[in-house]
Formats: structure tokens, C-alpha cells, sequence
């Protein structure tokens, strides 16, 4: 329980069942992640307490504070899945896969994505001539997803915009979301839609970053205000159940440092596969629904960040020239729960144009083209791109081969 400011105790209620949620972690005040403005412009950016807690009825681990949906996610959001060749790739194959799969075993089959973005996976969709519809509020993403083909409609998936979907084109074999759920506060909405614009024999399939492989190698950056969920088997399968759907399959995946893919259906429609127990009780054995865990993992994670503080103060204190890499969402809430700033990162590069040129919210440190990266090299480059490490250095090898050193910090502080 928390002090509000007028000194009253404020409890906090889970989003699923409505149970009392326990916090273990607290990032202080954050900007919002993906929120990048000009150098020039003034302040009054949006701020909020970044802090989770479990649920102790049906485990869900969930932010205490929701920012609201429309500031996170409206035209101007600049993430682009496309930016790594390897997530493209990904998607290519997911989108095979369900082609070949469950797809083909249906007639005439519609697919619904929601959280498309700029089209990675429906493009493949599109091109197999499927029907297809991407939902995504994110205009400026959808149009790139449209220039490629994908039909998409510039909205947020919930309850209304389902049936509205169903009213229009009919039931979806196949409702498809990755990275997306999640960020959704309002999963009992969301979850209502599915369920009304699910075929009765169809399949509701999502990939999400896993809690699992969050606490095992405390990639605890992957907090912050867009993942308001951070979902398990457990805390799905109990959700699922809550709105009439049942969890069938649970696969596990290497993207974005570990990721899970779910499978909810109809119940009685698809056999459970042996996953679902087997990574239950992997869960049981890990102890992640227990708060002394989650507790544990916070601990680490501020260790973690006095280490990387240090560090850069040493650099910083030897002349060293050290930048960033990857002005990732992660990276807010490292950079501001440490308060580094330009003074230790001068700059950081990303390929996104729509960050480039931009300063990174609340720490306001300037992102530039990758280009900036190699004239000259830095002595030192902080990767906050972390889980696309092996793509960014294939690409930057040069920079390891004329003595550049990287620096990661999870699952702790290290120098490759
Ligand atoms: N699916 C892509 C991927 O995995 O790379 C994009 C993931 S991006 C982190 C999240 C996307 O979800 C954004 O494009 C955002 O606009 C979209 N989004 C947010 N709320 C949504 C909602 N209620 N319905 C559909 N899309 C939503
Ligand atoms: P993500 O971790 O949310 O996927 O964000 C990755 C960020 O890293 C995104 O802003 C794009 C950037 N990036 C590069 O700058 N170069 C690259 O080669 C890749 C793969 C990503
Ligand atoms: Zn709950």
C-alpha cells in the first residue's frame, strides 16, 4: 500500500479479476517512453509513477497507474517494427506458417491483425491473397502499412471496434497480435471483442514479451508505460477463462529477449497442447507468481542500474567517448530512473526516422542517424537495442574490429 499525497493509504486493484495487487518494483516518475520531442521545445511533458504489482488472486503482474491510451498511441507514434530485418523475418515466417497451417484448412479465410504497425506480418497475408484487416490507432504506421498492401482500419481494438468489425466483414478465423495485448490496460474489453469477433472454430494467437525470461535475466528496462501487462501462462490461462475463452497452446520464442505465443480458442473447440502444463509448472518451479520473486528481481534491477551509473561515471572521469545505441522504449527507463544524461551519453543512434533528430523523452538526449555512429567511432557504445544485439552487430562490425567496445546491462553490467 502506498501514501497518496494526502497522506491516505491507496490500494490498488487488479484491471482482470479486481483482486489486491502487490507492488514490488517503483521507476519513479517517467516520461512517456515512446514521447520523443525537439531539442528546442519547451517542457511539460507527460509524467507518471512507473510501478507494477502482482495480483494475488490470479497472479496478473500489472502497472499500479495507467497512462491513457490516446497519449501513447495516435498518429505520430514513431515504432516501426520493420527497422529489424530479423523481426521482419520473423513475421514472414509466422504469417507462412499459419498460411500453410490452420489457414489453408479453412475456406476463404479472414484474418484480423491487431496492432499491425507497418504491415510486417499482414503484408505476407496480403500477397497469399487472403482477406485481411490490420487494426491500429497509429495513422502515421498504418499508412506505411497500406502503401504495402494491408488493409487497415486507424482504430483502437476493444469491445466496440470488434463488433463493429463483425457487423462489417464478418467473423475472423484468425485474430493475430504480437507486441500489442499486453499494452492494453483494457483487457477484459479486449478480450470481449475477441470473443464476439472470433469464428466459432477460430483461433486467437498473440506473442508478447514473457515474465519468465524478464525475471530470469532481469531485463527489468522492459518495464514501462506501454507494457502494461507483463503476461505468464498462469495469469493468461486465468484470464482467458474470465471471458469465456480457454488457453490451447503456449510456445515459447527468442524475439525481443523471450517472448511467449499463446493460443486462446473457443473451450471444447481445440485440444490443450502439453506446453500449457509443462510451462505451468516450469512457472510454479521459478516462482513467478510469488512476490518474494518479483521482489528479489527489483533488487537486482537496481543493482544493475548503480553498476551502469558507475561505469559511465568512470568512463566519463578516464575521457573516454561513450554513446548509445538504439533509442528504444526500454531505454527510458534506464536512462531516467539513473538520471543519465547527455553528461554520460552525449548522443544515440537509431535507425528510426521518426526518432531521428528528436531528443529521447524526459532525459532529452539527442538521437541521431546511424550514420553519426561511425564518423568517428566512439570508444564505447551503450546498447539499449540489447535484444537486437546480434543484428546491430553483424551491421556495426567495423566498430568492434577498430577496438569499440559494447556495453550491455543485461542480465548485468558487462563489456563485449
Ligand atoms: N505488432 C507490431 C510488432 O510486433 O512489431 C507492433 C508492436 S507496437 C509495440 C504496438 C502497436 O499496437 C502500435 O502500432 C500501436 O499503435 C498499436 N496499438 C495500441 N493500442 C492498440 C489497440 N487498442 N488496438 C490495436 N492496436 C493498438
Ligand atoms: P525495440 O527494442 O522496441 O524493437 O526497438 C529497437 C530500436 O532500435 C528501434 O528504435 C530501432 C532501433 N534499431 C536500430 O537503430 N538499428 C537496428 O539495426 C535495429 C534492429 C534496431
Ligand atoms: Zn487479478
Amino acid at each position: 500500500m502506498k501514501e497518496n499525497r494526502r497522506g491516505k493509504a491507496e490500494e490498488y486493484n487488479c484491471r482482470v479479476c479486481g483482486g489486491a495487487l502487490h507492488e514490488f518494483i517503483d521507476f519513479g516518475r517517467q516520461p512517456v517512453s515512446n514521447a520523443f520531442m525537439k531539442p528546442d521545445s519547451p517542457t511539460g511533458e507527460v509524467f507518471y509513477r512507473l510501478a507494477m504489482g502482482i495480483c494475488g488472486s490470479c497472479t496478473m503482474v500489472q502497472q499500479l497507474n495507467e497512462v491513457p491510451r490516446g497519449v501513447m498511441f495516435h498518429a505520430g507514434y514513431p515504432y516501426r517494427s520493420s527497422e529489424s530485418q530479423r523481426i521482419r523475418d520473423h513475421f514472414a515466417q509466422t504469417a507462412d506458417g499459419f498460411l500453410r497451417g490452420r489457414l489453408a484448412a479453412v475456406d476463404e479465410p479472414f484474418v484480423v491483425e491487431i496492432g499491425c504497425n507497418d504491415g510486417g506480418l499482414l503484408e505476407t497475408v496480403h500477397a497469399a491473397g487472403v482477406r485481411h484487416l490490420g487494426i491500429d490507432p497509429s495513422a502515421g504506421a498504418a499508412e506505411v502499412a497500406r502503401q504495402r498492401g494491408v488493409n487497415v482500419r486507424v482504430a483502437f481494438f476493444d469491445e466496440e471496434s470488434a463488433a463493429s468489425v463483425r457487423r462489417t466483414e464478418g467473423p475472423a478465423d484468425l485474430i493475430f497480435s504480437a507486441n500489442t495485448i499486453s499494452h492494453l490496460a483494457y483487457f477484459d474489453s479486449v478480450l470481449r471483442g475477441v470473443e464476439v469477433l472470433l469464428a466459432r472454430n477460430g483461433v486467437f494467437v498473440f506473442e508478447d514479451r514473457y515474465l519468465g525470461d524478464i525475471v530470469e535475466h532481469t531485463a527489468f528496462d522492459q518495464i514501462y508505460d506501454e507494457h502494461y501487462y507483463l503476461l505468464t501462462v498462469a495469469s493468461v490461462r486465468a484470464a482467458a477463462a474470465r471471458f469465456g475463452l480457454e488457453l490451447v497452446d503456449a510456445v515459447r520464442l527468442p524475439v525481443h529477449g523471450g517472448s511467449l505465443r499463446y493460443t486462446l480458442a473457443r473451450p471444447g473447440t481445440h485440444p490443450t497442447a502439453g506446453a500449457v502444463a509443462e510451462l505451468l509448472a516450469h512457472e510454479e518451479g521459478q516462482g513467478l507468481a510469488d512476490l518474494a520473486t518479483l521482489r528479489r528481481f527489483a533488487d537486482d534491477a537496481e543493482r544493475i542500474c548503480g553498476d551502469l551509473v558507475e561505469l559511465l561515471r568512470e568512463l566519463r572521469a578516464d575521457g573516454r567517448r561513450v554513446v548509445g545505441y538504439g533509442a528504444t522504449s526500454k531505454s527510458a527507463t534506464i536512462l531516467n530512473h539513473c538520471g543519465i544524461g547527455t553528461d554520460l551519453i552525449p548522443f544515440i543512434c537509431d535507425s528510426t526516422p521518426g526518432k531521428q533528430h528528436l531528443v529521447t523523452p524526459g532525459a532529452r538526449i539527442p538521437v541521431r542517424p546511424p550514420e553519426d555512429f561511425t564518423d568517428p567511432y566512439p570508444e564505447y557504445a551503450v546498447l539499449f537495442a540489447w535484444n537486437h544485439a546480434e543484428e546491430i552487430m553483424a551491421k556495426e562490425h567495423r566498430f568492434a574490429e577498430q577496438g569499440g567496445k559494447w556495453i550491455l546491462y543485461v542480465p548485468d553490467v558487462h563489456i563485449v
